[in-house]
């Protein structure tokens, strides 16, 4: 049966609708028929204040998705709840894990869930945690854990979590995608894609039981990886046959420009206010 997809940018490094907001971060509204799904909070008020000025209305959202806890894309939640009261979180068991970041260098800095759970609770929030994939609806699932799979998809050797015996590095293990199955194939929304988004797109073939990928949109990490990783990385985009590619938030410009380049009229900048609505 086919499915009508609406996705809004709420919340991206890069803004272009007047009296929009950026901030580094990244959340979307996804409405798929008449579900309606939240993918990440960013990091402050900057969703709420993007939903009014773009007339979307939070009250309706149902599930709120969690990429992973990194506070870009956690840090909104409580802005977000009182908008939207009651809702079901969906993430993963590790979402609270003690992380930190040190780009940039000196002392690492926290970059974690930055609320308290009983809090949250208090406010509507009913957490669904699960360290696997999760089926919303017979057309939406998260993928659970991705596997890293690739040789080219480093750690970024920049995320730390603190441990009792001190600093190790952050492997992302609650890092997911949201994947919504239509009857032309999938539509992948990555948040970070800190496992590599050539894993991601590996993973969710295989976890939805669909080889056919209709679009990727979201972050991609490639903003902080090496020449060569970003190489092999748009090999294997152009392998896995997307007809539409909306890249985000820690994608960064240099390495979306490129992909624009080598994807032509199937590219397009998933920035505040972008809106993207198919039939498929
Ligand atoms: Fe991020
Ligand atoms: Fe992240």
């Amino acid at each position: 049966m086919a499915v009508h997809l609406r996705i809004t940018t709420l919340v991206e490094n890069t803004a272009t609708k007047m009296g929009t907001l950026a901030e580094h971060g990244l959340s979307m509204l996804v409405e798929v028929d008449d579900l309606c799904l939240l993918l990440d909070t960013g990091q402050t008020n900057t969703v709420v204040h993007n939903a009014h000025v773009l007339g979307v209305d939070l009250s309706r959202v149902e599930h709120l998705v969690l990429s992973h806890g990194h506070s870009d894309h956690s840090g909104g939640l409580m802005k977000v709840l009182a908008e939207t009261g009651e809702v079901i979180v969906h993430g993963h068991t590790d979402i609270w894990r003690p992380r930190y970041g040190t780009r940039g260098g000196g002392k690492p800095r926290f970059s974690g869930f930055p609320h308290v759970r009983e809090q949250l609770e208090s406010m509507g929030a009913s957490f669904h945690l699960c360290d696997g994939p999760d089926w919303i609806s017979r057309e939406v699932m998260t993928t659970g854990p991705v596997p890293r799979v690739t040789p080219f998809e480093k750690l970024d050797a920049d995320l730390k979590v603190k441990t009792p015996t001190g600093w190790e590095q952050d492997q992302v293990p609650d890092d997911q995608a949201l994947l919504v199955k239509t009857p032309k194939g999938l539509v992948v929304l990555s948040g970070c894609a800190h496992s590599g988004i050539v894993n991601t797109l590996t993973w969710a073939r295989q976890v939805a039981g669909e080889e056919r990928i209709f679009a990727v949109l979201g972050g991609t990490h490639l903003g902080f990886s090496t020449a060569e990783q970003l190489a092999k990385t748009v090999d294997a985009l152009h392998q896995f046959g997307i007809e539409k590619l909306g890249v985000s938030h820690c994608t960064g410009l240099l390495a979306a420009s490129l992909l624009a380049r080598e994807f032509g009229s199937r590219f397009f900048f998933n920035n505040v206010g972008t809106v993207t609505e198919w039939d498929l």
